[in-house]
């Protein structure tokens, strides 16, 4: 397993590679300029630390050209910051959004983060909230002003405990071997093995998974 996944029949979902930070901040540079103050120059940053391990950025590539993205950065442990989630506007609409929160989100619960935050422009929030709402996120505030007067920011929140149970029950295990080799620095307690992952693992999804053999 490569840590790459069809999406319908045009993109995979893959971790970022150095080979294609360049084509993400064009593609992503007048989103985030339009959104955030120096928005561009903390994206290049966050890239980088995905680059290095300390943040995880998953992209969709459709042609050559990045169709999704979504940037995750460790905020202590076990919670997680959803810095960027986005899809080209050209890719919207046939389920892309769902596979990358899909995915996101499973690897939350095989991870045992316990909360996950995300903040997006309140012009923006609703066309969000309508696909994160069905992953296990709520909408848990406002922050006015946040950038500047009239740039409110709304907080979106995500707990396992959000979630539907057939979340819990029906996990992929296909990215555990990937978790277990690059997790985030956060998730570092100790080093996270592949058997921890399966085997050891706290929480009751995981004591529960079928077939651990037919997964490595
Ligand atoms: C929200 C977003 C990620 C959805 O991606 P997508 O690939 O179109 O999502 P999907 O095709 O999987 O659609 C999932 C659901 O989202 C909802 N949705 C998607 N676009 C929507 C829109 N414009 N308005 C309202 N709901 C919308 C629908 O409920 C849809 O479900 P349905 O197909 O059953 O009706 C995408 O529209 C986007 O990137 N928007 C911009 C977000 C942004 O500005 N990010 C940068 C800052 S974080």
């Amino acid at each position: 397993m490569n840590g790459m996944r069809p999406v319908g029949s045009f993109a995979l979902l893959q971790p970022l590679h150095q080979q294609t930070v360049a084509c993400t901040l064009r593609a992503l540079t007048p989103v985030v300029d339009s959104l955030y103050p120096r928005g561009s120059q903390l994206l290049a940053a966050r890239l980088d630390d995905a680059v290095h391990g300390k943040a995880r950025c998953t992209v969709a590539i459709a042609n050559a050209s990045v169709a999704a993205l979504a940037v995750e950065s460790p905020k202590g442990s076990r919670q997680l910051k959803l810095s960027t989630l986005w899809v080209a506007p050209h890719y919207r609409c046939c389920g892309l959004g769902t596979a990358l929160i899909k995915r996101l989100r499973n690897r939350w619960l095989l991870t045992d983060v316990e909360r996950v935050h995300l903040t997006a422009c309140t012009t923006c929030v609703c066309e969000l909230l309508a696909l994160l709402e069905r992953f296990g996120f709520r909408h848990q505030a406002v922050e006015l002003n946040r950038y500047g007067e009239g740039r409110d920011e709304a907080v979106l929140i995500w707990r396992p405990e959000y979630c539907e149970p057939e979340a819990h029950s029906h996990l992929d295990w296909s990215c555990a071997a990937e978790l277990a080799s690059a997790p985030l620095p956060a998730q570092i307690r100790s080093p996270l093995t592949v058997t921890e992952l399966v085997a050891g693992h706290p929480s009751e999804a995981v004591r529960r998974a079928p077939c651990r053999s037919s997964v490595f």
